[in-house]
């Protein structure tokens, strides 16, 4: 969606992955999503490094709202959990700097059960816009496929129409691949929406991780023409600070997301974030490949069964004539793999040498030119990331 927002793919937190519908405060205070843990989440943010490294839409998903709209027809946030309602929020939110997300369905419930929005689009969108909401996630559960293909459209007329920059998410081709079995219309998608799901919902688990990793390498020739600035597929939540992933696993996930130019966000309690997780999340060199301005998603080549090279190429530096490119080597076999490729085979360009960067160790290993071969072994369930930069 060509609206000026989401040039770079969103990066933050959103509520579903952890915290689910955490409504049950009393019985199950661990997962409960209230306005405590939302204002939590921004503090973080805002005093421990994450905003500075581009962390910045806090989202809350499903189950935030009253069983019923009022009598007015408007949704209310619910009034135990969100005791000084969504604007209070989002106030607090900006306050900080940092941007406000929140969820709806284009059905007449949400997936859990909530007033959705079928039948309310102008008015829920002139309350998102009133709550100043800075990003919309639409959901698309229980609508049939006809209405999948209008109802995003109207609705995004709808938010459109309000003049409040909102980045507008759907969940359109998911609807219409998964449940209804048909190929979705990316063209359209890519117009009307900012950011997309392409996939199942993401759990707190290593297998997940694997299945949406290979997902996108079978899916990159249909997905990769469609992704860029304004416009990204989405595989769906980070899994960190949920101790589901060992710290090789951990390299995997956000090796791939980064090399997609997919969207960063985080579900989780954020004081369960593991030393080593925040320091993947803050470091710097690999934030700057996930946000690279290009946008591109990265390209797969399967080296040896289960071990794939990511190849993305980066917008040249002001005044260079050469790009760099980053190579991410991905092993989710059971062994450690022997890798060895020549980056001159992969669209590097410059006569010149190449310092090339150990991403995750955040140093120069060494200078190499387009025909010298890069060896390294990769441990099983590993993955490493090494970028070139034109010398
Ligand atoms: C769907 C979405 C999830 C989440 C839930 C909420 O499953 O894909 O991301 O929003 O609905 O009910
Ligand atoms: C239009 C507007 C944006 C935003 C989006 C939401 O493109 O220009 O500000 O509201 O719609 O879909």
């Amino acid at each position: 969606l060509d609206n000026g927002l989401a040039r770079r793919p969103p990066m933050g937190w959103m509520s579903w992955g952890y915290y689910m519908c955490g409504v049950d405060c009393q019985r199950n205070p661990q997962k409960c999503l209230d306005e405590k843990l939302i204002l939590s989440v921004a503090d973080k943010f805002y005093k421990e490094g994450y905003q500075e490294a581009g962390f910045e839409y806090i989202i809350i998903d499903d189950c935030w709202s009253e069983k019923k709209r009022d009598h007015n027809g408007k949704l209310v946030a619910d009034r135990k959990r969100f005791p000084n309602g969504m604007k209070y929020i989002a106030d607090y939110i900006h306050k900080l700097g940092l941007k406000f997300g929140m969820y709806t369905n284009i059905a007449a419930t949400t997936c859990m059960g909530y007033p959705g929005s079928r039948e309310h689009f102008k008015t829920d969108a002139k309350m998102f816009a009133e709550w100043e909401v800075d990003y919309l996630k639409v959901d698309g559960c229980f609508v049939e496929e006809d209405y999948l293909n209008i109802a995003y459209i109207k609705l995004g007329a709808h938010l459109n129409a309000t003049g409040r920059p909102m980045v507008y998410s759907c969940s359109w081709p998911y609807y219409i691949e998964f449940i209804h079995h048909k190929q979705p219309d990316y063209q359209s998608v890519s117009k009307y929406c900012n950011v997309w799901r392409s996939y199942h919902d993401v759990v707190t688990s290593w297998s997940a991780i694997k299945a949406i990793v290979t997902h996108y390498l079978e899916a990159y020739e249909h997905l990769y023409k469609f992704h860029g600035p304004g416009h990204w597929n989405d595989p769906d939540m980070l899994i960190f600070g949920t101790g589901s992933l060992t710290d090789s696993q951990s390299r995997v996930h956000i090796a791939v997301y980064a090399m997609l130019a997919a969207p960063l966000l985080l579900s989780c309690d954020m004081n369960r974030i593991s030393e080593y997780e925040k320091k993947l999340l803050l470091n710097l060199d690999l934030i700057a490949i996930a946000q690279d301005p290009l946008g591109v998603m990265a390209k797969p080549h399967a080296l040896q069964r289960l071990v794939t090279m990511w190849v993305k190429p980066h917008l040249p530096k002001k005044g260079d004539k050469y790009n760099s490119v980053s190579f991410a080597l991905v092993n989710l076999s059971d062994e450690t793999a022997t890798v060895s490729f020549t980056p001159g085979q992969y669209g590097l360009n410059s006569s010149d040498n190449y310092a090339v960067m150990d991403i995750f160790a955040q140093l120069f290993i060494r200078n190499m030119s387009l025909s010298d071969t890069f060896r390294v072994n990769v441990p099983s369930e590993d993955a490493a990331i090494y970028t070139m930069f034109p010398l």
